[in-house]
């Protein structure tokens, strides 16, 4: 059996060993996360645009992911393996301290052992105000879908030298305040690297290079299903599948786990 905490993940990161995250967001897409044995599944706001087919990730809603995280949970009760169970606070969930306190609650309820957020240096105090209260924390900077309108569109981070140093600058103070894990979304890949060497925390990456401790892909990506202009960093684990969707899965931790995935058409330089 195996049953992934925070801290066996951070254990990964000290042995060097790379390891896997794919969203999920009901019981039976859960279950075959569990048996393609993946160290962490997240229950991911971009169930806006794949469940709901929304434009973006911020009309999602706290009651929503409470619900998904749910069906997730209940999808996983009474199997060997248990991947850790991050859930993504929604858009405008954790805009002070006592609102994310109150909805990280929520989520944990509904079976989350952590609680992602997206932003940098403005978050610090809610992240240090969370794990005090022992709720895990994972951060996300780089390309953050909830503040797609403010950046102008689904556009690559850090690209500008005081733009990465203000990532790496927010990254180091957020696994200070507390954070036990940082998602790096769209970055370049040198960055991606010198963020993870900075780091004792792992970085899970999407979109920011095979240097990354860990990496995410969204569930329907990775299943081929994306049917509008398809991101950079996205791999079909379905093409030349023979295997099924448990196959996919399975051929996405091996990759990930050798290092085989990103490839270099799947970063950016
Ligand atoms: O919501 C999500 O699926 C995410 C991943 C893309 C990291 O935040």
């Amino acid at each position: 059996m195996s049953k992934y905490s925070l801290k066996s993940l951070q254990a990964l990161k000290q042995q060097q060993k790379k390891f896997a995250c794919v969203t999920a967001y009901d019981a039976s897409f859960a279950k075959l996360v569990a048996e393609a044995e993946i160290e962490s599944l997240l229950v991911g706001d971009s169930l806006g645009n794949v469940i709901q087919g929304k434009k973006t990730t911020v009309p999602v809603t706290i009651a929503e992911m409470e619900y998904h995280m749910n069906c997730v949970d209940e999808g996983l009760k009474q199997l060997q393996h248990q991947p850790l169970l991050i859930a993504d606070l929604p858009f405008m969930s954790y805009s002070h301290i006592d609102q994310a306190l109150d909805n990280s609650a929520r989520l944990m309820r509904a079976g989350a052992q952590m609680v992602k957020m997206e932003g940098g240096a403005w978050l610090l105090d809610t992240v240090r105000s969370l794990t005090e209260r022992g709720i895990n924390v994972c951060a996300h900077l780089g390309l953050t879908p909830q503040s797609v309108d403010a950046l102008g569109g689904y556009i690559v981070q850090g690209r500008q030298q005081q733009d990465a140093d203000k990532l790496i600058e927010d990254a180091i103070a957020l696994e200070q305040a507390g954070a036990g894990l940082l998602v790096l979304e769209c970055i370049p890949t040198e960055l991606g690297r010198l963020v993870t060497e900075k780091l004792t925390i792992p970085t899970i990456g999407i979109g920011a290079g095979p240097n990354t401790d860990s990496q995410v892909l969204v569930m329907y990506d990775l299943l081929g299903m994306n049917r509008g202009k398809v991101p950079k960093f996205v791999k079909n684990y379905m093409e030349n599948q023979s295997n099924g969707i448990l196959g996919a899965l399975k051929d996405y931790r091996a990759d990930v786990a050798a290092g085989y995935f990103p490839a270099p058409e799947h970063c950016y330089e």
